[in-house]
C-alpha cells in the first residue's frame, strides 16, 4: 500500500489548516503544509494524527518554492511515497472600493493568488506529471477559488480586484488540466462561499456566517483524495446559495 504526499498551501490557519489536518488524519495523507507562520504550522503538525511535514515558504518568493520542491524529493524518497498533488489554498484579500484600490494592491493580490500557484505548479509540474500519484498514475491539482470569482455570480463592492484574481486562478486550473492531463494530473477549481474565517473577518468585520472552516476544509480535503477520477478541468461552486 503506497502512501500519497501531498501539499497544502496556507495551512498555518483557517480552511487550509483544516484541509491539511484532514488530509493526514481521515486519508492517510503524508502532508507537505507551507505558510509564513512556522510556529503555527508547527502547532499543526504536533496536534495531528498522522505525518505532516512542515515546509515554511512565502509563496510568492521563487527561492521558497524551489524549497517547497526540495522537501517533495525529500519525502518521495521513501520508495513506497508518491506524489498525489496540491491544494492551493494561501489567499490574501484585500478589501477596499474598485477607485482606492492601489497597484499595490493589485500586484499583492495577483502575486499571492495567481502567480503564487501557477508558479508553484510550474516548479513541481515534472515531478508530478512522472509520479504514479494514487499507484494508478492519477494525481489531483485543486486551486482554491471563490463565489466572487464564479461567472455569473453575485459580486460583492469592495472585491473587484481579489475576485477578478480567483476567476484567474479557476482559469488556470482549467487550462493545467489541458495541458496535465494526459499525464495523468487532473485539476479543478472551488469556488466557495463564504466561511467564518480570520479572512473573512477582517474584510467584513462583524459579519457572520455558518460555514464553519473545519466542516469546509473538511470537505475540500474529501473532494481532493477521493473524487478527483470524475473531475478534470471543472470550476465549481461550493455554496449553499449566491452569493455563498
Ligand atoms: N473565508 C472565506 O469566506 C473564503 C471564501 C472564498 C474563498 N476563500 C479562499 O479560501 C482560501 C483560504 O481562506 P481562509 O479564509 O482560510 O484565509 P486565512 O484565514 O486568511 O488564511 C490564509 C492562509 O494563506 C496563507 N498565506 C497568505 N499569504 C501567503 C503568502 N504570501 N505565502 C504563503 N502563504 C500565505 C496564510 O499563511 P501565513 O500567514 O502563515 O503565510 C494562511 O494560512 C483562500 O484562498 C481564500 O481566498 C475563502
Amino acid at each position: 500500500m503506497s502512501t500519497r504526499v501531498s501539499i497544502v498551501t496556507g495551512a498555518s490557519r483557517g480552511i487550509g489548516f483544516f484541509i491539511a489536518k484532514a488530509l493526514a488524519e481521515d486519508f492517510g495523507h503524508h502532508v507537505i503544509v507551507t505558510g509564513r507562520n512556522v510556529t503555527r504550522l508547527e502547532d499543526l503538525a504536533n496536534q495531528t494524527q498522522g505525518t505532516i511535514t512542515v515546509a515554511p515558504a512565502d509563496i510568492t518568493s521563487e527561492q521558497d518554492r524551489q524549497s517547497i520542491h526540495s522537501v517533495v524529493d525529500t519525502v518521495c524518497q521513501h520508495s513506497d511515497h508518491h506524489f498525489f498533488g496540491i491544494v492551493h489554498n494561501a489567499g490574501l484579500l484585500i478589501a477596499k472600493p474598485f477607485n482606492e484600490l492601489t497597484e499595490q494592491d493589485w500586484n499583492h493580490q495577483w502575486q499571492v493568488n495567481v502567480l503564487g500557484p501557477a508558479l508553484l505548479t510550474k516548479t513541481l509540474a515534472g515531478a508530478l506529471t512522472e509520479s504514479k500519484g494514487d499507484g494508478k498514475g492519477k494525481k489531483h491539482v485543486v486551486a482554491i477559488s471563490s463565489m466572487g470569482g464564479y461567472q455569473g455570480s453575485k459580486k460583492f463592492p469592495t472585491l473587484s480586484a481579489y475576485s477578478a484574481t480567483k476567476a484567474a486562478v479557476a482559469s488556470l486550473a482549467e487550462c493545467w488540466a489541458e495541458e496535465m492531463g494526459p499525464h495523468g494530473v487532473h485539476s479543478n477549481a472551488l469556488c466557495l462561499g463564504a466561511v467564518q474565517t480570520d479572512m473573512l473577518g477582517e474584510a467584513f468585520p462583524g459579519l457572520t456566517v455558518d460555514m464553519q472552516p473545519k466542516q469546509m476544509g473538511q470537505w475540500i480535503a474529501n473532494f481532493y483524495s477521493e473524487q478527483y477520477t470524475l473531475f478534470n478541468g471543472k470550476v465549481l461552486p461550493v455554496a449553499g446559495h449566491d452569493p455563498g
